[in-house]
């Protein structure tokens, strides 16, 4: 799904890349002709070095040590993939890296965590959230967010932070992966009854607000 989102560029920078799987086979499959795999750790580079060297890709897939974004320069690359990691770490490096505010630059996350937090450094700095796609392996859900830089900051409602695009999704996946999301706020909700109000009927707005909008949707 990650790869299913990338466009076809010159060089694709993944970032996490761990054993460089996806850019090989964006590579492979014509979407890049060439890749920055970026890792924080030396142990996954290795791991990438001999997968790029099973495909012979050693060429066309450079490898690099770097944290986030941070030793990325703003020429490199046009897709930026960062998938598998915490949705805080994400919107981190979208709050600190200014050379992603370019609308030649696509942003394909895939955060496994705290999405919402993902959406409002999106769109607190100026991303707009192109499409929001969802797939499951096991019984497990994943989310990727496409997103590109247009110069507009919104301060989005706190419902569309954690339900994003998938209020107006058509998968049964969307739709399970909603109500995962809502399921999860409730618990919260139920959980901060007696402990604080105030924040508990917030939530309980927030899951009205979104099984409306859900509704409204249709
Ligand atoms: C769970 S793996 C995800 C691998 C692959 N991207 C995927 O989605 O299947 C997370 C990878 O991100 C790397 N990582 C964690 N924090 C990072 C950071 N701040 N910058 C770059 N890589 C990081 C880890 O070393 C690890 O290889």
């Amino acid at each position: 799904m990650v790869a299913d989102c990338v466009q076809p560029c010159v060089c694709l920078a993944d970032i996490g890349t761990d054993h460089a799987y996806l850019p090989v086979w964006c590579l492979l499959n014509g979407k890049a002709q060439f890749a920055i795999a970026a890792d924080i750790n030396p142990k996954p580079l290795a791991n990438a070095r001999q997968t790029l060297g099973t495909y012979g890709l050693e060429e066309r897939i450079e490898l690099r040590l770097s944290d986030g974004l941070q030793n990325i320069s703003a020429d490199e690359a046009q897709e930026i993939v960062v998938a598998g990691m915490g949705g805080n770490q994400i919107a981190d490096m979208i709050e600190t890296t200014a050379w992603l505010q370019d609308d030649a630059k696509h942003l394909i996350l895939q955060p496994m965590t705290h999405f919402e937090d993902v959406r409002k450094a999106l769109l607190e700095n100026g991303f707009q959230i192109e499409a929001e796609h969802t797939a499951s392996e096991g019984e497990r859900l994943y989310l990727v967010i496409s997103a590109r830089y247009c110069g507009e900051k919104h301060e989005a409602p706190e419902w569309y932070l954690y339900a994003g695009e998938l209020v107006y999704g058509t998968t049964d996946t969307d739709r399970q992966f909603l109500q995962k999301i809502l399921a999860r706020l409730k618990k919260r909700a139920d959980a901060l009854k007696e402990k604080d109000t105030a924040e508990s009927d917030s939530l309980f707005t927030i899951i009205k607000e979104i099984e409306n909008e859900c509704r409204a949707s249709v």
